[in-house]
């Protein structure tokens, strides 16, 4: 078996590295990483429809294995970690199609391997981490917050570009600190933040700005398939707020998302 990590370059700071090094020095697995946020971008290029996003990046992500499969020589089978919630959201069966997961609904029509295996495909998420704890994986891996096959393509509304995706890796690195810092008590189970495309009026020393707004995101749920918005303290989002807009220049509002799910879902797209 090889492991193929596709790096389509919309990721959190250090997650790529993270992950390298988590499976290739911890687990010893022969991992190949595959840069590929070029491909990734260009396909995204002028895309604003959610749903349409993760349909190129489902397409995508099977077209860098079909690449990756013919250098390796014959490969018929992709696994899979798709989980329950990605197969029913993804409106499988009777269930209407909530959003396209990357790796169920977003999938092409046609693609160069016989079989896909997919093991954990009728657990929910809270299932999954138990069978990682019976593996005897590290709690870091086994309770650590989901990140989403199309990354921070769907927590940037609109069109996904560069300058975008590094503005949310900062406003995703600042969230985080803050967090890990102040350490709230009701730690969220997944909590991010988003780039809204609605601009707003604002001062920064003596001039007006007309920047990003920027949205927090955090969640409480097990299953992931109904979530309650976290209560988080004020220190929490004020601090996140004020380090946000002074250390981004191009962001001068941040707002707290207080839905839950249902009726919202846990990320924008
Ligand atoms: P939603 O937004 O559907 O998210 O309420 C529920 C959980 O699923 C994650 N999510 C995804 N994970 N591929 C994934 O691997 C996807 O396409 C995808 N869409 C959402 C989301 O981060 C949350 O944990």
């Amino acid at each position: 078996m090889t492991c193929v990590f596709v790096d389509h370059g919309l990721l959190r700071k250090g997650e790529g590295d993270f992950v390298e090094k988590t499976f290739k020095g911890k687990f010893g697995i022969d991992l190949i990483r595959v840069n590929a946020a070029e491909r990734f971008l260009e396909k995204l290029s002028g895309v604003t429809e959610p749903e349409e996003k993760r349909r190129r990046i489902g397409e995508e992500f099977i077209r860098v294995f079909e690449a990756q499969a013919e250098k390796l020589g014959p490969i018929h089978v992709l696994a899979q970690g798709t989980i329950y919630p990605d197969v029913i959201e993804s409106g499988k069966g009777d269930s209407a199609v909530i959003k396209s997961h990357h790796n169920v609904g977003a999938l092409p029509d046609t693609m160069r391997f016989d079989k896909i295996a997919e093991p954990l495909r009728e657990l929910f998420k809270d299932e999954v981490r138990a069978i990682g704890r019976l593996l005897g994986l590290p709690k870091r891996l086994t309770e650590r917050q989901p990140f989403p096959g199309p990354g921070l393509a769907v927590r940037i509304i609109g069109e996904v570009t560069r300058e975008k995706l590094e503005i949310l890796r900062d406003a995703v690195a600042i969230f985080r600190e803050v967090i890990e810092d102040l350490q709230p008590e009701n730690i969220p189970n997944q909590y991010f933040a988003v780039l809204t495309d609605l601009r707003s009026v604002g001062v920064k020393g003596d001039a007006r700005s007309y920047g990003y707004t920027v949205a927090l995101r955090a969640v409480s749920t097990d299953d992931f398939m109904t979530a309650e918005w976290t209560r988080l303290p004020y220190e929490v989002l004020e601090t996140a707020s004020n380090r946000i807009t002074n250390e981004i220049a191009c962001v001068s509002r941040v707002v707290y998302d207080i839905s839950s799910k249902p009726p919202a879902t846990v990320e924008w797209e």
